[in-house]
């Protein structure tokens, strides 16, 4: 963070700064500096702006050279020459990319991510980003919608860890970098802000209604711990939240974002998401959504021109203060002062960091450590020992450089991927005893062609263990690739299917940007792993479990049976009628069965409740015995929770874990903690710590959680009448805890 010292009238050199600047500025350079373009469109109108000052933000440009160029039209033309700030989404690596974020959130190893973010800003920063649009930490419980992803899954305990290490690793990290000591190296933009996953039918930008007090507890939560991590700006998001879309939203984005966290981050739009007001139907036209937007203190308008084209005239009519414009504008400077644009607005045209081998290794760590063992038969790790091993190569995603890198890969290059085919082929060399076949059966993840079936069955009746490489082209994930359907796409379960019938061993490796439902799949697979879109080094990272480094992940996000099942998260209430028996299932309800012979819960009558996969989901080469659940050290009273009321916080939650198989592992025990009563109905469980640790085979390690009455609380809600008051508290409650392997192991009942 920039150093500032408090001079005698007791404001810092910034403030000093900041002030003197703005008093300086017209009208006109103040709305200039709101102004936020991709100059990659219409260059040729952009560019005379940039020289006039109208510009703030540029985006979309890398490059030392061209980012140079255009920064000196600012600082070298203007009248004032204030630099610009290079803005770009740089989401889960810039050269070198790591897995999706949600993959990332998959190792449940904050440090990791915080790395890779410190390296990705290296990266970035050498060909002049200052500004990158991330992280995003929307938590999402619809794998319908593309956009999970892009965030850190279902749970608001582990997105909000993940959230403060990206932030703390692109602007915290004090190692020697390109652009001075004194500088943030690259500044965090914290999104979307809010609400925006909550979307309708996990249909993209589609409309929210979200409780206060769940947008508080579920939703925010993940936001406030960016921004006490110093993240230096947020984006708006494109719903409307309760029918007010957020960059109009005065609640979030003046009483929560300002008067109530007291945050000083600049707020920028999403792309257009200001003039999208119109077609929301909140405004009648631009200059209305201009007004609003001010009004709700929207800083910086990307490339939406609705500031730029209105707001002098907004103020000339008396709608607008100039003083709000100023808060605004105080923003972006703070940001580029703190950046030290200023002192050094030019990027140094040296030879720009990539694919380091330092960038390299972590990504194969990364995403190594991001891979979820989901089942396993026996055939893993693959027993190479043998005279000859003959494995099958196959599967539409086996060899498919760019869509391994997934989503929102601007600047990352498929030629530096490394696959599961080629990854396997260097490994081939190390050991004479394997023979490789490689008959991918379909092309792309969406090929519904059959024609190369029997060449794949005959290759794999050749073969002693069948790598079935599935899942989604990167094309199916992300913004507005929204999915009703979420099976595997294509011929593939097809395939799969018909491979199950020649008996042979089959291990599933599914690279995907969401949960699917692959009930059907896990059938037919003696092994699954599901390794998300892993990124540059994903091929590695795969051979590496494959033969033999015990997987380490678990699931950020619940794996529905069938889509029917969606919405389907953990942390959900248990109803007045949960189903804690198995239900009647519709093929077993007897023909003529009369209305109440089958029962009354909470379920549907094709499944119960049970997910196909539990949030914190993962198995490994070795097994764990959990002990039981202590607090305060001592022993539950009734199996393994304890019944404790407030008088006994704050309290140490803990467990012993032994690795009882003969391997070596890590393992990640999760807190659970559960409200049996209260002013509300509260979650049947709630992941409120966790750990990664190395247990070695044999041996024993107690994990110990402290617990405060904070972390009990929540958000209470009281009408009166047409008036509603929110605040947060604990209740005198009774409290059940688990340390658990995942949260369907955490039986809080
Ligand atoms: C997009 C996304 C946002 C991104 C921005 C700039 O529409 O919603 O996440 O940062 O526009 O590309």
């Amino acid at each position: 963070m920039a150093v500032c010292s408090c001079s005698k009238n007791n404001k810092s050199d910034e403030d000093r700064f900041i002030d003197d600047l703005l008093s300086r500025m017209t009208l006109e350079e103040k709305i200039g500096q709101m102004n936020q373009l991709d100059p990659e469109w219409d260059a040729e109108l952009k560019e005379p702006l940039i020289r006039e000052g109208k510009v703030g933000s540029i985006f979309n440009i890398v490059g030392a050279k061209e980012v140079n160029r255009l920064q000196r039209m600012a600082v070298e033309e203007s009248r004032l020459g204030i630099p610009l700030i290079a803005a770009r989404d740089v989401i889960h690596g810039f050269r070198t990319i790591y897995p999706i974020p949600l993959g990332q959130a998959a190792t449940w190893n904050p440090e990791l991510v915080e790395q890779a973010a410190a390296l990705t800003a290296d990266e970035a920063t050498s060909v002049g980003i200052r500004w990158a649009f991330s992280p995003m930490v929307d938590v999402a419980r619809d794998p319908r919608w593309g956009r999970v992803a892009e965030g850190y899954g279902e749970d608001t305990y582990l997105t909000s860890q993940m959230a403060a290490a990206v932030v703390r690793g692109y602007q915290n990290d004090n190692r020697q970098s390109s652009i001075g000591q004194s500088s943030i190296k690259m500044a965090a933009c914290v999104k979307h802000f809010a609400g925006y996953s909550a979307s309708e039918s996990g249909r993209d930008y589609n409309t929210t209604w979200i409780p206060e007090v769940q947008l508080r507890d579920v939703y925010l939560p993940p936001f406030k711990a960016a921004v006490d991590a110093g993240a230096m700006s947020l984006m708006c998001s494109f719903n409307a939240l309760n029918g007010l879309p957020s960059s109009a939203n005065k609640h979030l984005n003046i009483d929560i974002l300002r008067n109530e966290w007291h945050s000083d981050a600049l707020l920028v739009s999403d792309w257009g998401s200001g003039s999208d007001l119109v077609p929301h139907g909140l405004c009648a036209d631009k200059k209305e959504a201009a007004l609003r937007c001010i009004n709700a203190r929207m800083e910086m308008d990307m490339q939406g021109n609705i500031y730029y084209d209105y707001l002098a005239e907004l103020v000339q009519e008396g709608k607008v203060k100039e003083s709000q414009i100023d808060d605004c504008v105080r923003s972006i400077l703070r940001m580029k002062y703190r950046l030290g644009l200023f002192e050094n607005p030019y990027v140094p045209e040296e030879e720009p960091v990539a694919y380091t081998d330092e960038a390299l290794a972590l990504a194969s760590d990364i995403a190594t450590e991001s891979i979820v063992l989901l089942k396993n038969d026996g055939v893993l790790p693959l027993n190479l020992k043998p005279s000859t091993f003959n494995i099958l190569i196959t599967g539409p995603m086996a060899d498919q450089p760019r869509e391994q890198l997934g989503t929102w890969i601007f600047d990352g290059e498929p030629e530096h991927s490394v696959t599961p085919l080629e990854a396997l082929k260097q490994y081939q060399t190390t050991s004479n005893n394997i023979k490789l076949l490689f008959e991918p059966g379909l092309a792309y993840s969406r090929d519904k062609s059959t024609a190369n079936f029997a060449k794949t069955i005959a290759a794999a009746r050749q073969s002693d263990v069948i790598l079935f490489f599935a899942g989604e082209e990167a094309i199916l994930s992300g913004e507005a690739r929204c999915r009703a359907d979420i099976t595997l796409p294509g011929a593939q379960s097809a395939l799969l299917a018909e491979l199950h019938k020649t008996g042979k061993p089959i291990v599933l490796i599914v690279m995907a940007g969401r949960p699917l439902a692959i009930g059907a799949d896990v059938a037919n697979a003696d092994a699954v792993l599901y390794a998300f879109h892993g990124g540059t080094m994903a091929g590695p990272a795969i051979t590496r479990v494959l033969t033999g480094e015990a997987p380490s992940g678990r699931l950020p996000m619940t794996f529905p049976k069938m889509v029917g099942q969606i919405p389907l998260y953990y942390n959900r209430l248990n109803t007045g009628r949960p189903t804690y028996d198995p239900p009647v299932l519709i093929d077993d309800i007897p023909v003529g069965a009369k209305q109440f012979s089958v029962g009354y819960s909470s379920c549907w009558l094709e499944t119960a409740t049970e997910p196909l996969f539990p949030f914190g989901y993962g198995l490994t080469y070795t097994t764990f015995e959990y002990g039981e659940t202590k607090v305060n050290g001592q022993l539950p009273m009734t199996n393994d929770q304890l019944p404790m009321t407030n008088d006994q916080l704050p309290m140490t939650i803990s467990c012993s874990i032994t690795n009882t198989g003969n391997v070596d592992a890590y393992d990640v025990p999760q807190l659970y903690v559960r409200q049996m009563s209260g002013d509300f109905a509260r979650p049947i469980a709630e992941l409120k710590g966790f750990q990664k640790i190395f247990i070695p085979a044999g041996e024993t390690r107690t994990v110990t959680y402290t617990i405060s009455r904070e972390d009990l609380g929540y958000w209470h809600e009281e009408k009166d009448g047409f008036n509603s008051r929110v605040w947060f508290a604990t209740d005198e409650a009774e409290f059940r805890f688990s340390i658990a392997p995942n949260a369907g192991a955490a039986q809080l009942r």
